[in-house]
């Protein structure tokens, strides 16, 4: 795991953008892992500035967004699709034949599911994948006791999670229940893991991911057995971290 630590969200993101620019220069057909959220959205408005500016083309690159509501369309406001849309996907140059969002209305949602997973084979991987961190701990949303080997299926949402995310539904009783979303297994067989979190109430989270044991009680503790992880971190939280003077000290480069 390489952790680094920036004075706040703004210089954290443009980093995050830096690594996406880099990735896409090199491999123009990129295949991006995608997450929704309030943490990403800094990272997209860069990069939809540097899109607007003409520095980056997303023609031919795909995206996998990592999970979204059971029972919301895709025209729902609240939906991850809707999310997509209105904050990076209608800016952008990317075909959407290259877009794919789980869809929370199939009529089969297993099937939807598994066949996810084989859009992802066929797509050839991800390359570079980015997440968020739940304040329990969940990555995509892989709750806490999600199985390691888990791949892309329904989950039901902690009642932790669905209070988080009531802020972007008129009230909880809004909030679904069940979800779609990428497994573990599934986000560890990304070439290259990169995860932001930001502000203190991430701070206790972020150490159990970092410095405490491997854990389905923590999720996102998987991250300590993939090889290209990396963790943008603002100061606030980094705050928990016992070995955050060390983490301080290391280069920044964006990864190769
Ligand atoms: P947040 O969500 O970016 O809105 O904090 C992160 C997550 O749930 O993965």
């Amino acid at each position: 795991m390489e952790v680094t630590i920036w004075p706040d969200s703004d210089s954290a993101s443009v980093f995050a953008a830096d690594i996406v620019d880099k990735q896409i220069t090199k491999k123009p057909d990129s295949v991006l892992g995608v997450p929704t959220g309030g943490t990403p959205l800094k990272m997209y408005a860069e990069l939809v500035k540097r899109h607007s500016e003409g520095n980056l083309d997303f023609r031919r690159v795909s995206t996998f967004n990592l999970d979204e509501y059971v029972g919301l369309d895709p025209t729902h406001p609240s939906s991850y699709a809707a999310y997509m849309r209105q904050n990076f996907l209608q800016y952008i140059n990317i075909q959407f034949s290259n877009v794919h969002i789980p869809n929370g209305t199939a009529t089969d949602l297993i099937s939807c599911c598994n066949d996810y997973e084989k859009l992802i084979k066929n797509a050839g991987g991800i390359d570079l994948l980015f997440l968020g961190i739940g304040t329990d701990g969940h990555i995509g949303f892989n709750e806490p006791t999600s199985s390691f080997r888990s791949k892309t299926r329904l989950k039901m949402l902690t009642d932790q999670t669905r209070k988080d995310n009531s802020k972007y539904f008129k009230s909880m009783a809004d909030v679904p229940e069940y979800v779609i979303t990428m497994g573990i297994a599934t986000i560890m067989e990304a070439r290259r893991i990169v995860l932001l979190a930001f502000g203190k109430k991430k701070a206790d989270i972020v150490a159990a991911m970092i410095e405490g044991p491997l854990a389905s009680m923590v999720p996102a503790s998987i991250l300590q057995m993939h090889e290209k992880t990396m963790i943008i971190l603002d100061d606030e939280a980094a705050s928990k971290l016992t070995q955050r003077k060390y983490y301080s000290k290391l280069d920044k480069v964006i990864p190769d």
